[in-house]
């Protein structure tokens, strides 16, 4: 039988660490002497306690993009790392990433030349397991495959001292299941970095039902101390991050694939719309498409809802090897140099914006705010539909839909809704609602007029929240059920999305920011028209809208 890959790999790690366990166990103690000036005192035996443990010197198993941004991290905060790949061309790959990583930084200015010299020397590489056996801990961060995690701990089992704390960075294996599978399963522990993991603060800490006393907070202090805030949580699929962000990346793929929206425009109205760091579609190919699609199999595997089913397309691109940015072609392109085609915005064809223009509005201030801005951008504006005009402009309003005013106003063709994500202003996004009547002129001069009003159009069709709604509300709702469930609460949520993912505001505070009303308004109109499951209002979201309360006034007594 043809031995497996893994199986190679990992028969050449424990041969190396068997050859090397001893001369490395001297080296290293010689190592640890020279670097402290004297040996930590170690604990011994079942019993020992982990919560007073001081972290000394660290193993990074695995030194692909996360690890050897891990790695620098710990190096960075004055802690020896071990650095070790399962071979020589991985481990000086990762160690290159890190070099080029702390070079950028001197360039920058964020680093002097000796301050890089220092953190680089902390950092030793080793391809044997043995090398790990002074650590106080390892983190590994190999590929997402449980016999590899399972060999790899077993090493760990067997080379490092009883009382080292041995830690994953996985995202989509059960923490458990690692923890079940080694010799002492109460020092096992998830330790999740997020990408890029020098500039991302969050670590999630995930304990299991057999974690010791005293290994979480060992490995919070320890969090802290590299400059992270650490987040506690018990091992569930996804643990909060990942539980939230990829179902919402998932969905904002499922919208391409099935024409709701553009490439461009899907990202434009995360970035412009709700303010997030990068486009959910751009996010895919920087965390790895192959990484979110096995995320998502394990939370469909946990939770079997319709809203983990993977998008078929996920599993294509990933399937031919276009695994995001890593492969160089993703749903962008990255191939060419300098072609970071995302960056390129949308393409809508530009179009004379219209002089005159039929206003339709609720006669509220969002109509009125329209008004006033395209009479100052000398628009002339009528609220008479029989007056001919280059537009009718619908002024839209997230669960009303476009249509019945344009027809209404008897010219369905030209119309198009026009909906302003926040207070009108210059930079903001706009929607450009188009109903399947709206011809491709209308559209055009929709889009031409929110370009002269200083807004960036997007396109959308007349459904339920539109494109921004689309993307968010489902979001929210996930955000709120996970309180509900009992898993975590509003202030851990919007810590790990605003520390993890660089939201400026966390679901909570998003939902407070718009009103608890708004965000249950607009996902009854959603559930009504689809009937999809993760639509539903979960039923927290209405008592809060309901007694309007918001969810930053914490939980309410007897709860
Ligand atoms: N490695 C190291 N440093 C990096 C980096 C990288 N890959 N990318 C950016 N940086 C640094 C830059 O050097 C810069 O630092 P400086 O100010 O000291 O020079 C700083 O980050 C800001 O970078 P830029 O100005 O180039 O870019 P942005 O301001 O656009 O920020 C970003 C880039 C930090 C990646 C930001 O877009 C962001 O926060 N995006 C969201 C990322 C996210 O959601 N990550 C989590 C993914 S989920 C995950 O990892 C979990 C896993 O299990 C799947």
């Amino acid at each position: 039988m043809v031995e497996s890959l893994t199986a190679v790999r990992v028969r050449h790690w424990r041969l190396t660490s068997q050859t090397m366990y001893r001369e490395s166990l001297r080296k290293v103690a010689t190592l640890r002497g020279t670097d402290t000036g004297q040996a930590l005192p170690r604990r011994q035996g079942r019993d020992c306690n982990l919560a007073a443990m001081e972290i000394r010197e660290v193993a990074v198993i695995g030194l692909g993009t996360m690890g050897a941004g891990i790695a620098e991290v710990f190096a960075r905060a004055g802690i020896g790392v071990v650095a070790m790949d399962v071979d020589a061309t991985a481990l000086s790959r990762g160690i290159g990433t890190l070099d080029a990583s702390l070079s950028r930084a001197v360039t920058r200015g964020r680093l002097t030349a000796a301050e890089q010299a220092q953190i680089r020397g902390r950092v030793r590489s080793a391809t044997g397991f043995s090398e790990a056996a002074a650590v106080d801990l390892a983190v590994e961060v190999v590929p997402e495959r449980m016999e590899i995690k399972r060999e790899i701990f077993a090493e760990l089992d067997r080379v490092c001292s009883p009382d080292a704390i041995l830690a994953t960075n996985t995202s989509s294996i059960s923490v458990t299941a690692i923890a079940a599978a080694s010799k002492h399963p109460g020092r096992v522990v998830g330790m999740h970095f997020f990408n890029p993991a020098p500039v991302m603060r969050l670590v999630e800490v995930v304990s299991t039902v057999l974690t010791t006393d005293g290994v979480v907070a060992t490995v919070s202090d320890l969090a802290r101390q590299i400059g992270k805030t650490p987040v506690h949580v018990f091992d569930r699929a996804g643990f909060i991050a990942n539980a939230l962000l990829l179902p919402y990346l998932n969905h904002a793929l499922y919208l391409m694939a099935s024409g709701y929206g553009s490439r461009e425009d899907i990202d434009l109205a995360a970035t412009a719309g709700i303010g997030l760091p990068m486009g959910p579609l751009a996010l895919l190919d920087l965390i790895g498409l192959d990484t979110a699609l096995s995320i998502m199999e394990v939370l469909h595997g946990e939770f079997g809802l319709p809203r983990y089913n993977p998008t078929p397309l996920l599993r294509r691109l990933s399937d031919a090897g276009l695994t995001g940015r890593k492969a160089g072609r993703g749903i962008y392109d990255y191939a060419e140099a300098g072609s970071d085609d995302h960056h390129k915005g949308n393409e809508h064809a530009p179009a004379a914006a219209p002089k005159h223009v039929t206003l339709i509005g609720a006669g509220d201030d969002v109509e009125a705010e329209l008004a006033s801005a395209m009479a100052t951008a000398g628009i002339n504006v009528t609220r008479n539909a029989a007056h001919p005009t280059d537009l009718v402009l619908i002024a839209a309003e997230a669960g009303r839909p476009v249509l019945p005013a344009a027809l209404a106003a008897g010219r369905p063709e030209q119309s198009v809704g026009l909906k302003v994500i926040g207070k009108l202003a210059a930079g903001r996004l706009a929607e450009v609602v188009q109903t399947s009547l709206s011809s491709a002129e209308a559209i055009a001069a929709g889009t031409a007029l929110a370009t002269k009003l200083g807004l960036i159009p997007i396109h959308a069709p007349d459904r339920p929240g539109f494109l921004v709604g689309q993307l968010l509300y489902a979001h929210l709702a996930d955000a709120v059920r996970m309180c509900q469930d009992g898993y975590s609460n509003p202030i851990e949520i919007d810590t790990a999305m605003k520390l993890g993912c660089g939201y400026p505001q966390g679901p909570f505070e998003l939902i407070d920011a718009a009103g608890a009303e708004t965000v249950l308004t607009g996902l009854e109109a959603m559930h009504e028209a689809y009937g999809y499951p993760e639509f539903a209002p979960p039923p927290l979201l209405a008592e809060h809208a309901a007694a309007a309360i918001p969810f930053s006034a914490g939980p309410r007594p007897g709860r």
